[in-house]
């Protein structure tokens, strides 16, 4: 699996992601579009950064009954993008259905990764709100053997979860990994963070990075630092 780095491009709106995009001349990013944009802007957004050569990850979370899912499925991969995800809550049945709908006349299929736990999501809360009554971690596993035995490629974690997933699921399976700051930084809202260098020794596939690189009074440069750190 290729290791890369995707930025996540939360901006409110197509002017500011654009103006963004257009200071990275060289190597043209992995970005990720999440649901502020997309349901800002619409499919076309997709369209037009595609078009100016980004491989696009589209972070909806789906999470409905088969038939709907494998159906958006289908629309969302007339979009072309690279990458897309569910929720593994949605059962395997589900994700099942997902995978049948995104792949194209050819087999081909982008890759298709599910959503375990958010990280937003605390051992409280998965005990008092959703009745879940096991240690997080093993839930998070348990999630993770579902996704592959739907047959999709791999799961959104922690970073510093990539090893216990690779280690229950095959080193094949792709981890994708938020919460990633350089050494120093301020984490902002995020909890469980590692630097994108540990984050490579632990084994993650991709890290998306958001802030680090969007709020960076040089973004081309932080985004060249995670790079160097993650990549080469
Ligand atoms: O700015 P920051 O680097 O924290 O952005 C991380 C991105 O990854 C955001 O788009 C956030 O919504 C997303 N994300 C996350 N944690 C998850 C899943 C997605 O931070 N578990």
């Amino acid at each position: 699996m290729g290791k890369d780095v995707i930025i996540a491009c939360d901006f409110p709106g197509r002017e500011e992601t654009l103006a963004f995009l257009d200071r990275f001349q060289d190597r043209k990013p992995f970005v990720k579009i999440g649901m502020e944009l997309f349901y800002a802007e619409g499919p076309q957004i997709v369209r037009e950064i595609k078009a100016r050569g980004h491989q696009i990850f589209l972070d909806l979370k789906l999470h409905d009954i088969p038939n709907t899912v494998e159906k958006a499925m289908r629309s969302l991969a007339r979009l072309n993008v690279d990458m897309t995800n569910v929720h593994a809550a949605g059962t395997i049945e589900m994700m099942k259905a997902a995978r049948r709908g995104l792949t194209r006349e050819d087999g081909t299929s982008p890759l298709l990764i599910a959503v375990t736990q958010l990280t937003s999501t605390g051992q409280d809360q998965l005990e008092k709100d959703l009745l879940i009554n096991h240690p997080i971690n093993e839930v998070i596993t348990a999630y993770a053997r579902n996704t592959r035995e739907a047959g999709l490629d791999g799961v959104v974690c922690s970073p510093l979860e990539a090893g216990m997933i690779h280690e229950a699921c095959g080193e094949g399976f792709v981890t994708v990994t938020p919460g990633v700051r350089f050494a120093g930084a301020a984490a902002d809202d995020q909890t469980r963070i590692t630097t994108p260098e540990k984050a490579k020794a632990i084994g993650s596939d991709y890290i998306v990075v958001g802030r680090p690189i969007t709020q960076a009074e040089d973004p081309v440069a932080a985004y060249a630092r995670c790079v160097r750190e993650f990549v080469d």
